[in-house]
């Protein structure tokens, strides 16, 4: 297999991080040894290192609602990047992203507002990285022409919608050696940091099971227009088909892959899902558009809430929930059960043996409740939330996606692997199609394509150490 013929490679790179005092540590973002590209090589895993870029030059795709988020990030990176193309359908957003660039100081960027101007922009623009917050069925197509004319591609989530352009994403990073990398912000959440801390040190134990989820009640969004809301233009035509499961898996399960090492030393190996019966967009729209309105008279027959269980080739398991359709509170769960302890997010709280008080009942039996996790973030705090989180403070989402982008940007600057590379990106979207095949047959279980084909054997747990 490819990988393993550039194992020396990936050895020496290691020890050259080592040398440089960067990042040396067995899973280690590794950086390329020698100042030249990799050539294209012939399909195969792997782990995909280019030449350090002094300046990354960006074109950013899609300027809505996220993609103005990771814009006002990135002008924040004056030494680091520079967006000198924005493109989207809609004038009024890339005058605001314009907006956003020269109000903090960088030259105003060309502009494109053609529905397929992307490929323009993937053939001639001189960048180095094409971003895409475009709706789901762009991202693919973007990705592609970005890789084939030599970019590097970095995409909103989910990357894909199908197996089959799962593939095609891998296949065509490998050949072209270009990074493509799916942008899961949730990696880079404050609590999701300190919980891979936490499980890194061993303070849960063995972790044998994980829940997670996309618990977020998006009736309004999706069947709400403005001109400033573009999600309601695109959102809820994926609520129709009766096939449709889990549109959106990977805000829980990116954290959670990286604390059960999944592509690195484990992976997914199979997954059941079933869902509920279809209501709630059903009576929004009944009780919140016009007759006048045909979105009032779709029936929408995608369950409301999708459910899937995979166990992984090294018999743990996780749960994945999707719902986006009834009236609840958000959640992402954010759970990761060790054999020492639990951490559970939505309100942050953990149960540490051993280290939780725990009183006797009247009865005799030991009670377990919940510790306060403040006793527990000085410890276990993560380096990268405590280097820039400051920098992300009153940013979207928390700081996270501040960290997640500056993250892209220094791998691309430096020369290093992904935290999150093209292989992760394509597990976690690939459950949009399984999901669907298994709970259109009555909840068959479904196997999960290995996109390293067997590397994620030999590969070392994911460290995100800063670079
Ligand atoms: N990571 C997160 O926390 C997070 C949050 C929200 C959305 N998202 C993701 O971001 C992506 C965009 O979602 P959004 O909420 O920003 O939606 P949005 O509708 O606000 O943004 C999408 C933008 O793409 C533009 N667009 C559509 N077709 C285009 C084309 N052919 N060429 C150029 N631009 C085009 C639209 O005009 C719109 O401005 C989705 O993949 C979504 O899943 C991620």
């Amino acid at each position: 297999m490819g990988s393993f013929s550039r194992r020396d490679f990936m050895l020496s790179a290691a020890a050259a991080a080592a040398g440089l005092g960067l990042a040396g540590c067995a899973g280690a973002n590794k950086i390329l040894g020698k100042s030249a590209e990799l050539p294209a090589a012939a399909g195969g895993f792997k782990d995909i290192t280019s030449k350090p870029i002094p300046l990354v030059r960006i074109a950013f795709i899609g300027v809505g609602n996220m993609g103005s988020n990771h814009l006002r990030s990135l002008v924040k990176m004056k030494d680091h990047c520079q967006v000198t193309v924005v493109c989207d359908i809609a004038p009024a957003l890339t005058a605001r992203a314009s907006g956003i660039i020269t109000k903090a100081g960088h030259p105003a960027p060309k502009v494109y507002n053609g529905p397929q101007d992307w490929q323009r922009i993937c053939a001639e623009e001189d960048v180095d990285l094409i971003y895409t917050a475009t709706p789901w069925d762009l991202h693919v197509p973007i990705c592609l022409a970005a890789m084939e004319n030599g970019k590097h591609a970095a995409s909103e989530v989910p990357i894909a919608l199908t197996v089959e352009d799962c593939w095609k994403l891998v296949e065509t990073s490998e050949r072209t050696n270009r990074h493509c990398q799916m942008m899961e912000n949730c990696c880079y959440g404050r609590s999701e940091l300190m919980v891979l801390n936490m499980v890194r040190s061993g303070l849960l134990g063995e972790i044998i099971h994980g829940e997670c989820g996309y618990n977020h009640d998006l009736r309004d969004v999706k069947l709400y227009n403005t001109p400033y809301k573009e999600e309601g233009k695109w959102r809820w035509k994926f609520s129709r088909d009766p096939k449709t499961g889990n549109l959106y898996p990977t805000h829980g399960l990116g954290p959670i892959m990286n604390c059960m090492n999944i592509n690195r030393g484990d992976y997914f190996d199979y997954l059941v899902s079933m869902s509920t019966p279809a209501r709630g967009m059903n009576l929004w729209a009944k009780e919140h558009l016009p007759e006048s309105d045909p979105r009032r008279h779709q029936n929408y027959q995608a369950g409301d809430i999708n459910t899937s269980m995979i166990k992984t080739k090294k018999g743990y398991t996780i749960y994945v929930v999707h719902d986006t359709n009834t009236p609840r509170p958000y959640t992402r769960i954010n759970m990761v059960q060790g054999t020492k302890g639990i951490f559970q997010g939505y309100p942050d709280k953990i149960f540490v043996e051993g280290r939780t008080p725990m009183k006797r009942t009247e009865q005799g039996y030991l009670a377990h409740e919940w510790d306060d996790i403040t006793k527990y973030v000085a410890e276990f705090e993560h380096e990268l939330y405590k280097k820039y989180g400051g920098a992300g403070t009153g940013m979207s989402h928390g700081g996270m996606d501040f960290i997640e982008d500056f993250r892209l940007i220094r791998a691309l600057q430096t020369g290093h692997t992904f935290d999150q590379d093209i292989y992760d990106g394509v597990a976690m979207s690939c459950i949009v199609e399984l999901s669907s095949q298994s709970l259109s047959n009555r909840s068959k279980a479904v196997d999960f394509p290995d996109f390293t084909r067997g590397a994620w054997k030999t590969r070392e747990p994911l460290v995100m150490a800063d670079f």
